[in-house]
């Protein structure tokens, strides 16, 4: 495997957010080829406005770089009302427009997990998100689907502890983030041949 940077994105604002501890549990299990690019900045992000859009405001056009930089996305959702936060609705809006610093989402490689207190585990959130990732273009995970129910719970006060049936899962993820990224590189390699 090459080295891959993932910029990860927590869809919670909450200082001690289950979801941004599910992160770091990520990134502890991950392989060492892999760098993660936390965006701990979504607060900073405004209330998407068609009439702010250009220039794009500071925390948006920081974040769109930073996806573009990356070479591919995990997004880690909470489940609000069975859909995802609006807090990460309204960054998806804003990256799914047109702007100076280029498109951001377009093929991108992302993954999806996602932590609740709830005993789904954010599966709706989590289809919800994947709806709007399709209808922008990127290039979502399939397989394995990681849900963690009653999240805190199994995360306690912290991270998800080591023998944790969850982890392998995580992993599971992972390996599909970066063998879509292999694949969309070996496909731009072709195409750029031609
Ligand atoms: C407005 C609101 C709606 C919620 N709706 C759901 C829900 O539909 N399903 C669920 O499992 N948990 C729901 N929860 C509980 C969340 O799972 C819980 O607050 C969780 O800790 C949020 O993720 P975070 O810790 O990363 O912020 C809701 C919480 C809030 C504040």
């Amino acid at each position: 495997m090459s080295d891959l940077t993932i910029l990860a994105l927590s869809g919670s604002l909450r200082k001690d957010s289950l979801n941004t501890r599910l992160l770091s549990s990520v990134a502890r299990i991950a392989p060492p080829e892999l760098t993660f690019d936390v965006f701990g900045e979504l607060a900073e992000i405004p209330l998407f406005n068609e009439d702010a859009e250009h220039p794009s405001p500071p925390a948006v056009a920081d974040l769109r770089r930073r996806i573009r930089a990356a070479d591919g996305v995990l997004i880690a959702t909470p489940e609000y009302n069975a859909a995802m936060p609006g807090v990460l609705k309204n960054a998806l809006d804003w990256l799914s427009r047109p702007a100076a610093e280029g498109p951001a989402l377009t093929r991108k490689p992302v993954a999806i997990i996602g932590a609740s207190q709830g005993p789904l585990g954010t599966i709706r959130a989590q289809l919800n998100l994947r709806q709007v990732l399709h209808k922008m273009n990127a290039t979502v995970v399939g397989q394995p689907e990681f849900v963690l129910p009653h999240a805190h719970q199994a995360l306690g006060e912290g991270e998800l502890p080591a023998g944790s049936p969850s982890l392998p899962i995580l992993t599971g993820v992972l390996q599909g983030l970066v063998e879509l990224i292999e694949h969309d590189r070996a496909v731009a390699s072709v195409l750029a041949a031609r």
